[in-house]
């Protein structure tokens, strides 16, 4: 029980990724302040994983609104009194070729992947610095470090989390804020189906074949919510405080650095 009645906050824990960061952080005896955008989805996945709602909270919320992004950590700050831990997991990405991306999707993309986990860590960590400090995870990609094709709005937004996470870990450790990212690599998940979805008709293969080829090549298959959830609660527990402002490849050893 490494995160024995920490108070997490976690954005995008509708489904996906975001399900199996709780499962994994409430595994490790951590409470969960579930956010997401789509209220419904968080409910129903919050009573599945925590059914008597004891140990989870729903706060729904658009973290491209500064004012959502204050009520949500009011919220989690006032139901539980502290806020321990941030895992900036929500995300969004919209396939297209360099020469045909808009720019207003550009502007999403970097929008909720890196400026909303920005305004995010913010907010929590002002709460943290006044309570002796905490631990945030981004989550990032491999994309971020690679740059796959026809995604390269979200690679650079994968990018600048990876940057983000280094410049806070450096200007926050004096206040005891411990920053880290993880970088997986695909995750088995609705967004890598639509991935997968988008691909069918532009490169003429069937959306199954290439999600078979989406498999990480040392294990041959997909990478499960889960497993990111445990590397992630690890990150935010003092077993990993030797750790600091790294981004860190959770592709079955696909990128090796
Ligand atoms: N699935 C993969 O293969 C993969 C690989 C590497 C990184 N990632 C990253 O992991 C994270 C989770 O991805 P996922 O695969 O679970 O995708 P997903 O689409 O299933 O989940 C993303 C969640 O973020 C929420 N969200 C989007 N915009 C929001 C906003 N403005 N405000 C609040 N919530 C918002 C969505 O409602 C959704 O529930 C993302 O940051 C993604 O980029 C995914």
């Amino acid at each position: 029980m490494r995160l024995q009645d920490r108070v997490v906050v976690v954005t995008g824990s509708a489904g996906g990724i975001g399900q199996g960061l709780v499962s994994a952080l409430l595994d490790d005896g951590a409470k969960v302040v579930m956010t997401d955008l789509d209220q419904g989805r968080l409910d129903v996945t919050a009573a599945d994983l925590d059914p008597g709602g004891q140990r989870t909270l729903c706060v729904g919320g658009d973290l491209s609104s500064g004012k959502d992004i204050a009520s949500i950590v009011d919220a989690a700050a006032g139901a539980f009194g502290r806020i321990d831990g941030l895992v900036n997991n929500a995300g969004a990405i919209v396939m297209d070729t360099a020469f045909d991306a808009k720019v207003d999707d550009w502007s999403m993309q970097l929008n909720v992947n890196v400026t909303a986990a920005f305004a995010m860590a913010q907010a929590v960590g002002r709460q943290m610095r006044e309570n002796g400090g905490g631990s945030i995870v981004n989550v990032a990609s491999n994309c971020g470090k690679d740059g796959y094709d026809n995604m390269a709005a979200y690679n650079a937004s994968k990018a600048g989390v990876i940057s983000l996470t280094r410049s806070l870990a450096r200007e926050w450790a004096p206040v005891n804020i411990n920053v880290n990212a993880v970088c997986p690599g695909g995750v088995d998940t609705p967004m890598l189906a639509a991935v997968a979805d988008w691909l069918e008709p532009h490169i003429g293969v069937e959306s199954g074949e290439i999600l078979g080829g989406m498999n990480v090549t040392q294990l041959g298959r997909k990478i499960q919510p889960i497993e990111v959830g445990r590397v992630v609660a690890f990150l935010l527990s003092d077993h990993a405080t030797i750790i600091r402002g790294q981004s860190i490849s959770i592709d079955g050893g696909d990128t090796a650095y």
